[in-house]
């Protein structure tokens, strides 16, 4: 899985990824969240996710803090979903937190949004207790990365 900038190349493409109807409730438009990207420039960036070149998902990280990389908005195309492209997702977002010399991954998950929370548990998120503009606040201490 590789994390890409979106651009004038891409851009179009990304914003028409989308989830199920169902799920609309849990995660922001693309749309909005590349704008969120461009307010809250170079704070947040907006990044495809692709697999084996498909453009297949997005995200939009939040380097507010030195040591925590925040995941503002994650989510695979409703196609492609159901294929452990999230689980590849979040393992890239993961090296890219490592890459940067940082120690913990957090974000927010709507209550109710069972798939989302079952995947960030079975990748070792925990929950923190907080609730953040009514999300359950989890995070996930990455273990140093090896050099062997
Ligand atoms: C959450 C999301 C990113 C997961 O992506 P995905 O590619 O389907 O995830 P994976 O295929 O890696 O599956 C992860 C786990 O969820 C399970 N899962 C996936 N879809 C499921 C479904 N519809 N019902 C039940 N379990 C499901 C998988 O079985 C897997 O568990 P396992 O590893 O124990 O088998 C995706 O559902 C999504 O984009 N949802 C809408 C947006 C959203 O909620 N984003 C999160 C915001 S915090």
């Amino acid at each position: 899985m590789n994390l890409e900038p979106v651009t004038k190349d891409n851009y179009d493409a990304v914003v028409a990824l989308e989830v199920h109807e169902e799920q609309r409730l849990f995660v922001a438009t693309n749309l909005k969240s590349i704008a969120d990207a461009w307010v809250h420039r170079p704070t947040l960036q907006p990044l495809a996710l692709l697999n084996g070149g498909e453009l297949v998902g997005f995200t939009l990280l939040d380097r507010a803090g030195p040591d925590v990389l925040g995941i503002a908005r994650f989510m695979i195309d409703r196609r492609a979903q159901g294929r452990g492209l999230g689980r590849k997702g979040l393992a890239a977002v993961a090296e890219v937190a490592r890459s940067e010399g940082r120690s913990r991954l957090r974000l927010g998950v709507v209550p109710g949004n069972a798939v989302a929370h079952g995947l960030y548990a079975a990748f070792g998120f925990v929950e923190t207790g907080e609730v953040e503009k009514g999300e359950i606040v989890m995070v996930h201490d990455l273990a140093p990365a090896h050099h062997d």
